[in-house]
């Protein structure tokens, strides 16, 4: 089957990202959300992430226009039934997937692909909610999705060689690199990146240093473009948290442990850059 018209569900930060690359790679675009707001939201941001792009010279005023026009903000998630491949990247919450694949393995033609954009939940059981499971896959962009390169496709234990050899073309024509990885607890990204950041929670919490010298440091020392900090704050500290959970349970290690800081700041609503105070103020 031909893909030319792609079902992103999701307007958040990765959803309107996946969306951005879709539609400028001249894909159609269903953009759904559960509330008119949050696709408002994420309208304006892929609007305004465009004109950076138009601003630094990598497309021009009519390739952004024509960027826009593709994309199809819904509300009625029956919409998807048209689409040729579907992509989540709702909540980074098992139950909220459950309902969504379970929803779309009703509505989806039978051989569309549905893909999610989890970062760390099992593929293998969002397969087995389906009656597709060899179409079942994981594609997971990084933010900000119009800059960063790689994708993990991420295979599923049913995932069939022409589903990933589909998403992994899919990725290139997205100009992505895609990088293949087995399903486990955080792939790989996670696996490594979430014990890092959580670690310089530690740091902070335990007065090592301040946020802003552990930052100094591997910006200085490892040439990381953002500090851990301020990474965990453009991430979100609610979904370093869901991710830290996810290790924890899957693989059992006292070593995941989500640090004692990170559960405080997420209880007071300190979510990072997204609600204005995380490690910093915006
Ligand atoms: N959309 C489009 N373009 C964007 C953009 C966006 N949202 N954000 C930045 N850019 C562009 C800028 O226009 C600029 O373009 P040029 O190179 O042509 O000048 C370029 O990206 C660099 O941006 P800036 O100059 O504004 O700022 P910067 O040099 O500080 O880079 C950054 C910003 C790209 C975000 C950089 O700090 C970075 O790479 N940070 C690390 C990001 C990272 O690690 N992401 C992964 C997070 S983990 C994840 O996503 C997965 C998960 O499961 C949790």
């Amino acid at each position: 089957m031909q893909i030319q018209q792609v079902g992103v569900i999701g307007a958040g930060t990765m959803g309107n990202g996946i969306a951005h690359v879709f539609a400028r790679s001249g894909y159609s675009v269903v953009l759904c959300d559960v509330e008119q707001r949050f696709l408002e939201r994420g309208l304006a941001t892929i609007t305004k992430n465009l004109e950076r792009e138009v601003a630094k010279n990598k497309i021009t005023t009519e390739e952004k226009a024509s960027a826009l026009k593709k994309i199809d903000p819904v509300t009625d998630r029956a919409r998807l039934a048209e689409c040729d491949f579907i992509i989540e990247a709702a909540t980074e919450k098992f139950e909220v997937k459950t309902e969504i694949f379970r929803d779309l393995d009703r509505l989806a033609r039978s051989g569309v692909i549905l893909a999610s954009n989890t970062s760390s939940i099992s593929i293998t059981k969002l397969a087995a909610l389906t009656k597709r499971p060899e179409k079942v896959i994981g594609m997971h962009f990084f933010n900000p999705v119009p800059v960063m390169k790689l994708v993990e496709v991420i295979r599923g234990l049913a995932t069939s060689q022409e589903t990933f050899a589909t998403v992994r073309e899919l990725a290139v024509k997205l100009a992505k690199t895609p990088v293949e990885v087995n399903d486990a607890p955080g792939f790989v990204s996670n696996r490594v990146l979430m014990p890092l950041l959580n670690e310089a929670m530690y740091a902070v919490m335990e007065g090592v240093a301040t946020a802003e010298a552990v930052d100094e440091v591997f910006k200085l020392g490892m040439a990381h473009p953002m500090g851990p900090l301020t990474l965990a704050d453009f991430i979100g500290l609610d979904v370093c948290l869901d991710i830290m959970r996810v290790l924890q349970d899957g693989l059992g290690d006292p070593k995941y442990r989500p640090c004692p800081l990170l559960i405080r700041m997420v209880d007071a609503g300190w979510l990072g850059r997204k609600s204005g105070r995380g490690f910093y103020q915006y």
